[in-house]
This record gives structure tokens, C-alpha cells and sequence, in this order.
């Protein structure tokens, strides 16, 4: 057992929980706050997994099940169990060659790995790093035609599905990034940082290893015509700059040749016009509850976009998944599948592939569990006769 495994084993971590205690340790605050953080009062963050458990099961008991099938297909690919890897901006601050060290634990496990625009390592790259199935989530930072040029490189690459994340019409209120002064770190201006140097100094092996990296400068796949890639510093303000539309669904349609999914969809309204405008699945989201603080939990909007879908698309869902429980919840309500976003930063933040590893393992696990104790032979046949919701929830699809 390597020294990173040794740190993620059982019993020092037996849940998602345990694996963000051992992130913390590793991690500097301004790096470990700005991946467990959430927009201003966090109240979506926390609503993300207080809505899991409000969501009670309805186990078939006396049943004998004789293995728990896990494999699901999602969007014309198979995944061993109904997870991918969610999108995670400036992965290489949480460790060396973040994006790649995690699409190789996400390879190993047959899950799949969706890479983010805002990605310090290249797209040929990451595609060498994973067999499994790749997906490449789009911002428009850059422009359209720098956007093209990535598109082409993708689908050259070998990434099979398009997400369009439509949440991000400006940059979310992050409080504990601006009190740390994240962006100084992120910033070109190194005499400023120095400031945090004692802070950084007290997390030396996360330091050695940001600095053997090269501290991720630019973005690879956002090549600015005439410029070149686009500098990591400029890249929260052009994310800020760069809205998504409805009309740039139509280009992207044209412009991509494989499935796309909207990424970022709460509404039923949102989901309709995501269909209409040529996309075949939507992904309920709220990023996390890292950009409008307020809105649903992802869970409580679930079934209000199922009802509206009508089995016209695949539905997955990502927010507040700490626990295999929670997939299997998320597949009752009407997800194809899920998306895990902090339960495998964490994981990477504490012990690079080792622990991306061992939360895919904690929550493939919890979900086999979950489902023999549920009497249910398959991920296949979960659906709503397996859950309880509270009266309050509206609009629920049968
Ligand atoms: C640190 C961090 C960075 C993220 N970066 C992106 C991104 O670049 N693009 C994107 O579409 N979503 C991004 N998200 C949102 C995730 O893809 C996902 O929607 C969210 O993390 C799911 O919630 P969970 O963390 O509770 O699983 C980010 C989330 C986190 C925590």
C-alpha cells in the first residue's frame, strides 16, 4: 500500500465525510475553502444535502438478492454504476496534474470523467490519462472560435458528450474566497503573494507539489486566436463576461457532433427549451451552490424537470452527493444518473489519485449496499415506489 492509500484507508476514512477532514489537513485554507465553499450565505450548499435526508426509502424486506447490478448507460456510453466525475475548475491547485490524476482514477473504476474548460492540463492529455468515458464541459471564455478550435480538438481527443454549463451568467459571491484573497494567489502579481507564504509554508507537501507543477499559469484548451492560451489570472473575469445563451446552443449543435447536455437546468421551462434547442439531456444542477445562493436543492428540482421532460431525454443530476444512499435516492426521483463534484475534490485534495480512487470506492460501495438492502437487483429498477418525500415537495412525477 503506497503512502497516499495508506492515508485514505479505512478505518482513518470510511465516508466522504472522513475523506474532506483528511483534504483539510493537506490543503491550505484559501485552497481547501475554495472548493468547499458556496455563494454568499451558503444556504444552497447546505439545502444540497439536507434535501437527501428528507427523502426516506421503502426497502422490499425478505428478499434474497443475489448481486446488485450497477452498470448503466448513459447518453449511448456504459458506466459500471450511474456516476461521472463532475466538471472541477483549477483542479491542479488541489494537486499536481489535478485533471489528469483524476480521469485516471475515474478510467480505472469504468466511470466517466467530464474535463472542465477551466483546465491546467490539455486535452490530449487527460484523453491519454482514461480509457473510460470522457465528456469535456464548455464555458465561453475565449470567445467562439477559441471555442471551435477546442471543440474540434475534443471530439479529435475522443470526448463523446458536450456539456453546456448555463449558470455561470456571472460569477458567484464566493465569500470565503474573497477573505482569503484567492484571486492574489491566482493572480500574476507574485509579490503580492508573498503574504501568504507562511500560511502555504505550514502545508509543505502540498506546497512542494503545487510548486513542482509549475502552479498551473494558463489554460491549455482556451488558445486565444492571436494571443495564445489564455493566462490562469484572466480567467474569472472572462467567466464573468461570458454568458451562455440559448443562441449559442444552436451554434454548439452545429458545431458538435455528439450528444450535448445543458448543464445547470432548475426549472421546467429551462429543460424544455434545452430539449427544443437540440440538446438530448440536462443535467439539474446549481453548481454546487457556488453561484445563485437561494435557489432549490438540485434534489427538490429533480422531479419538477422529470415531469417536464417526459421521457423525452436523459436527466442527470449533481449536488450534495456524499453518499452512495444519495445516488440511488437521485435514480428513484428520475436521474439516469449523477454527477460527483466535491466528494472526489476532496478525495484528490487529500491523496491525488488514492483518494479520487477511494471515494469512488466508498460510494460504489454504499450504493451496492444500499440497494441489497433496498431488495432491488438493479440500479435499472429503482424508481419512486422504492422512496418517500415530504408532502411539501409539488409537482412530483410518478
Ligand atoms: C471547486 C469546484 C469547481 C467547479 N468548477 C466547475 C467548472 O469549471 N465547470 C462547471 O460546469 N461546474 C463546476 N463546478 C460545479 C460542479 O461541476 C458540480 O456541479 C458541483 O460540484 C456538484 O455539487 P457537489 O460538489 O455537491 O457534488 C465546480 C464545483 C466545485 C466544487
Amino acid at each position: 500500500m503506497t503512502r497516499q492509500e495508506r492515508r485514505v484507508a479505512s478505518p482513518r476514512v470510511v465516508n466522504i465525510g472522513d475523506l474532506r477532514r483528511v483534504a483539510e489537513r493537506r490543503l491550505p485554507r484559501v485552497v481547501f475553502d475554495y472548493v468547499d465553499g458556496g455563494a454568499q450565505g451558503e444556504i444552497t450548499l447546505r439545502e444540497n444535502t439536507r434535501a437527501f435526508e428528507e427523502v426516506t426509502f421503502r426497502p422490499r424486506n425478505a428478499v434474497a438478492v443475489r448481486g446488485c447490478d450497477l452498470r448503466t448507460k448513459v447518453l449511448g456510453t456504459e458506466l459500471s454504476m450511474p456516476m461521472l466525475l463532475a466538471p472541477i475548475g483549477f483542479s491542479r491547485m488541489l494537486y499536481p496534474q489535478g485533471e489528469i490524476t483524476a480521469a485516471r482514477a475515474a478510467g480505472k473504476a469504468d466511470i466517466g470523467f467530464t474535463l472542465t474548460t477551466i483546465s491546467g492540463s490539455s486535452l490530449e492529455e487527460v484523453a491519454k490519462a482514461t480509457q473510460g468515458p470522457r465528456w469535456y464541459q464548455l464555458y465561453l471564455v475565449g470567445g467562439r472560435e477559441c471555442a471551435e478550435a477546442a471543440l474540434e480538438r475534443a471530439q479529435k481527443a475522443g470526448f463523446t458528450v458536450l456539456a453546456m454549463t448555463i449558470d455561470t451568467g456571472t460569477f458567484g459571491m464566493r465569500e470565503r474566497d474573497v477573505r482569503n484573497e484567492a484571486s492574489v494567489l491566482m493572480g500574476t502579481n507574485q509579490f503580492a503573494k508573498i503574504r501568504f507564504l507562511p500560511h502555504l509554508l505550514a502545508h509543505a507537501e502540498w506546497l512542494a507539489g503545487f510548486l513542482r507543477d509549475g502552479g498551473m499559469l494558463e489554460l491549455p484548451n482556451v488558445i486565444v486566436p492571436g494571443r495564445g492560451p489564455m493566462p490562469l489570472s484572466e480567467t474569472q473575469a472572462s467567466l464573468a463576461r461570458s454568458v451562455v445563451t440559448w443562441d449559442d446552443l444552436k451554434w454548439l449543435r452545429k458545431a458538435w457532433r455528439g450528444p450535448i447536455v445543458v448543464k445547470g437546468v432548475l426549472i421546467g421551462d429551462d429543460a424544455r427549451r434545452a430539449l427544443d434547442e437540440g440538446a438530448e439531456g440536462v443535467v439539474v444542477s446549481n453548481h454546487g451552490g457556488r453561484q445563485l445562493d437561494g435557489v432549490a436543492a438540485s434534489l427538490r428540482a429533480l422531479p419538477e424537470i422529470v415531469k417536464a421532460v417526459g421521457g423525452r431525454a436523459e436527466i442527470l443530476m449533481d449536488g450534495g452527493i456524499r453518499r452512495g444512499s444519495d445516488i440511488a435516492k437521485a435514480i428513484c426521483l428520475g436521474a439516469r444518473a449523477v454527477l460527483i463534484g466535491r466528494a472526489y475534490a476532496y478525495g484528490l485534495g487529500a491523496a491525488g489519485e488514492a483518494g479520487v480512487a477511494r471515494a469512488i470506492e466508498i460510494l460504489r460501495a454504499d450504493l451496492m449496499r444500499t440497494l441489497a438492502l433496498l431488495g432491488c437487483e438493479s440500479v435499472a429498477d429503482l424508481n419512486r415506489s422504492y422512496v418517500d418525500v415530504p408532502a411539501t415537495w409539488a409537482t412530483l412525477s410518478s
